[in-house]
């Protein structure tokens, strides 16, 4: 008889074995979905997990599974899922109505909480998503100031309309189907503001500057300190339009978001995630001067009007949501508790890197962490400063295969990761995070086992 040697038993062979429901809806989701999925990021090899509920810290999928969730809807949630405050409110609007087609209260409570929490912020405009806040930010600019040109930062993150594409985490190259007069209309810098200055004098025709208030890709690159209080004053000196994208910090550095911190009022702020409460919308919000091309001008005046209907803008579920959880997080309690559960998770990580012996860190800013298991070890420490390592490893990341198989190492375990990190919520448990670090221990040294660290 021929023996057929079975086949080893490796972190890919468990993750399939665990999850069949989720193997069999990804085989199903193929047939009518590009890849079987609806977000670049959940684009996962052999097939990503599927949810069937969730409840604060944690998920469950569809075949059981408990899972310590650190995607935390993108960063959207910040109170965790279905938070009471928030699910009472939203419960409260769906049984009163979920479309009026007409003005309502909730959108005026919901502009006035982001007026009281937003430094810079004077007027609102809502929006349905992030990406649509940072197309209206710059439309607004270029009305406001007559000139066309954008400047953005190399790797920086701002949604996925035409100007704001090129070379963002979803698209190194040259990103197809967009037109080359937009591109050029478009200069990707680095956060240098020497390079700003030069470029701002050579095109003459800069009208909007946006950036990632936390640096590339959410705080993957930090912003050098000093350089958004330089940024800000060269654009005033300039009468360019400084924009803050706060879509991941707004609500999470502080109430009022990475500006708060670091005492900058930005002429617009783009805004959406917490914002919403985990419901989708953004908005843009700014000084009253900019933000007035959206109003209609007044009779025999000659203002231009940026024209902005937009069927699900200020949908009162999202509405409802969004002043509930506003009102929540303005104290600032509940960041303060996230970020004290991030620095205890990254130090818990970084303590089992360095106990066994695996080059690499954890990092991140505020609620954040971020895995590089990769270079040279850097110093013992609990926790890192992003701004004192080395530049070039966070760069780089990790090899994405080396990234997969950390994400299916540490769901077999009950850990779901976003990407190479994720986000901490202000209903994560001392105990979630005991979890968390044992699981992240016990992965490591499988990851070592399978050769897959290098
Ligand atoms: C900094 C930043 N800006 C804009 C966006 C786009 O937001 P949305 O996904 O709601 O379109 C994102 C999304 O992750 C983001 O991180």
């Amino acid at each position: 008889m021929i023996e057929i040697p079975e086949a080893p038993v490796t972190i890919e062979s468990t993750y399939v074995d665990r999850h069949p429901g989720s193997m069999r809806l990804n085989g199903r989701a193929s047939a009518v979905l590009p890849n079987g999925v609806t977000h670049d990021s959940r684009h996962m090899r052999p097939f990503p997990i599927y949810a069937e509920s969730a409840a604060g810290a944690h998920k469950r999928d569809v075949d059981g599974h408990d899972l310590i969730d650190y995607v935390m809807a993108h960063g959207a949630l910040l109170l965790g899922h279905s938070h009471p405050v928030v699910t009472q409110a939203a419960q409260a609007q769906l049984l009163r109505g979920t479309h009026y087609g007409a003005s309502h209260e909730r959108e005026i409570e919901w502009a006035e909480e982001v007026v009281r929490l937003v430094p810079s912020a004077e007027v609102v405009r809502f929006t349905s998503s992030g990406t649509e806040a940072t197309l209206m930010a710059l439309r607004l600019a270029r009305t406001f100031t007559g000139r066309p040109g954008v400047i953005k930062f190399d790797r920086h993150f701002h949604g996925w309309h035409d100007y704001v594409v090129a070379n963002s985490k979803y698209s190194a190259g040259p990103p197809p189907g967009v037109p080359q007069a937009t591109l050029d209309s478009v200069s990707v810098l680095q956060l240098d503001m020497d390079e700003v200055r030069s470029v701002v004098a050579a095109r003459a025709d800069v009208g909007a500057i946006i950036v990632e208030s936390a640096g590339a890709s959410s705080g993957q690159l930090p912003v050098p300190r000093g350089f958004l209080q330089e940024l800000q004053a060269f654009c005033r000196a300039e009468s360019i339009v400084f924009i803050m994208d706060e879509v991941v910090t707004g609500f999470r550095w502080a109430p009022g978001g990475v500006q708060e911190v670091e005492g900058l009022e930005p002429d617009l702020t783009t805004l959406a995630k917490i914002l919403a409460g985990g419901l989708p919308g953004g908005a843009v919000a700014g000084r009253r001067e900019v933000m007035e091309h959206l109003r209609f001008p007044d009779p025999g005046s000659k203002a231009a009007k940026i024209g902005h209907p937009g069927t699900f803008n200020a949908n009162p579920l999202s509405a409802a949501a969004g002043v509930a959880c506003l009102r929540e997080i303005a104290d600032g309690s509940h960041q303060q508790r996230a970020r004290d559960l991030g620095a205890q998770l990254r130090a818990g990580m970084n303590a089992a890197l360095c106990e066994l012996g695996i080059p690499g860190f954890v990092y991140g800013q505020s609620s954040e962490f971020r895995i590089v298991v990769a270079g040279t070890q850097v110093p013992e420490a609990t926790d890192y400063d992003p701004h004192d390592l080395p530049w070039a490893l966070m760069a780089e990341g990790m090899p994405g295969e080396r990234t997969r198989l950390m994400q299916l190492a540490m769901t077999n375990r009950g850990v779901h990761l976003f990407g190479s990190g994720g986000l901490v919520s202000s209903v994560h448990t001392e105990d979630d995070i005991a979890r968390t670090v044992e699981a992240w221990r016990d992965a490591l040294v499988e990851l070592r086992g399978e050769r897959a660290l290098g």
